[in-house]
């Protein structure tokens, strides 16, 4: 397919500029002031039937399994339901335990990724109940699932995904204060994510106005051969998704850490020519990410930090605007997502196809 690039020089650029948009059209319509909760029409998961999940397994592939990670940690924190996501790959041949008490949820942009498709079926196979999380309407995930949340991010070209990962975190909010409304989250909680959710389209505007900045930014990294992404709990995930990103597109290798684990292991690496890019929420790890940045300086590394607000330990930091703690993980991935694009184009790298790499995989 082949959409109108409205003035952008690719896909990339113009869907990651197009985010505010995508996520008004996932929230519209579903939010619900009264009980401050959503309404999820395509779910076919009555309350009680909500109130049965004993668990949530999460299942997808590439950037959308990192949304799922961040999905997983969503419903945990508001729904109180042990969550975890896994690559559906994995997943399938490991003969995993398959409990009738358990949600599962398969994540796809495409809803055609073959894995992902196969694990559907031998679940559905085995009984279990299976929600699909999709951007392509009637896609075959979404058409094998039981129910499921359509994330609307509109038509994604560039084989690297942006504008739907940034959707599928917010679906996962919204399923998330679902079931926590259903069990025990309270209404002044669900009032506030749902707060939090409608601030998001503006945050979204605010942080691509950093694009300079972050150009800026990207000419310097450009000649790095490795860089270290570190974050935790909420902002692991991010980590995890912002060196995918830089890898796919600019072809520098990346690796993402959780930042609590850096001296086990990857603090014999950093010397100034490692950079490391670092999550840090203001949330109540800040003191502990500040630690592990003091580490990173004390060993000459170099640091860029991703946070609420300017670290000291930092050589620079991207200031993004702060949400409810639960939603900070959707917005501190956006100015990484710019920063891979900026160094891939800095490197001259075919953006919207990166070498080896196809938009949707359906074999195996
Ligand atoms: C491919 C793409 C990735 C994508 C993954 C899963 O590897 O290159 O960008 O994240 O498939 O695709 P899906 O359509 O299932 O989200």
């Amino acid at each position: 397919a082949s959409y109108d690039m409205g003035g952008h020089d690719t896909y990339m650029h113009k869907e990651i500029h197009e985010q505010a948009d995508a996520v008004d059209r996932v929230l519209r319509g579903r939010i619900d002031d009264r009980f401050s909760t959503v309404h999820l029409g395509g779910l076919n998961l009555d309350a009680r039937e909500a109130r049965q999940i004993r668990r949530v397994k999460i299942l997808g592939c590439g950037t959308s399994y990192h949304a799922g990670m961040i999905g997983a940690q969503m419903i945990e924190e508001l729904a109180r339901i042990p969550a975890d996501a896994e690559p559906a790959s994995e997943f399938r041949y490991r003969n995993a335990v398959v409990d009738p008490d358990t949600l599962y949820i398969a994540v796809s942009q495409s809803g055609e990724t073959y894995d992902v498709l196969a694990a559907v079926q031998e679940l559905k196979r085995k009984g279990a109940r299976v929600l699909g999380v999709v951007n392509v309407v009637g896609s075959a995930i979404a058409r094998e699932s039981d129910g499921g949340i359509y994330v609307h991010a509109g038509p994604e070209v560039c084989v690297v995904s942006t504008k739907c990962f940034t959707n599928t975190t917010v679906a996962f909010a919204l399923l998330a204060l679902h079931l926590g409304r259903t069990r025990d989250l309270s209404v002044a909680d669900g009032k506030r994510i749902i707060a939090g959710l409608r601030r998001l389209p503006e945050q979204i505007n605010e942080i691509l106005k950093t694009e300079d900045e972050i150009k800026e930014l990207a000419q310097e990294f450009a000649d790095a051969r490795s860089m270290l992404f570190i974050g935790r709990v909420r902002g692991y995930p991010v980590a995890r998704e912002a060196s995918l990103k830089l890898k796919e597109v600019s072809y520098i290798h990346a690796e993402a850490y959780p930042a609590s684990e850096l001296k086990h292991g990857p603090l014999a690496l950093i010397e100034p020519a490692l950079p490391t890019v670092a999550i840090v929420p203001d949330d109540d790890l800040l003191e502990k990410n500040r630690a592990a940045l003091e580490e990173i300086k004390a060993r000459s590394g170099k640091i860029l930090a991703v946070a609420h607000r300017e670290q000291e330990k930092a050589d620079r930091t991207v200031v993004v605007p702060k949400n409810e703690d639960e939603l900070d993980p959707i917005l501190m991935g956006i100015p990484l997502q710019l920063l891979a694009y900026h160094t891939a184009l800095a490197l001259g790298r075919d953006i919207d196809k990166p070498r080896n790499l196809a938009k949707s995989v359906t074999v195996e």
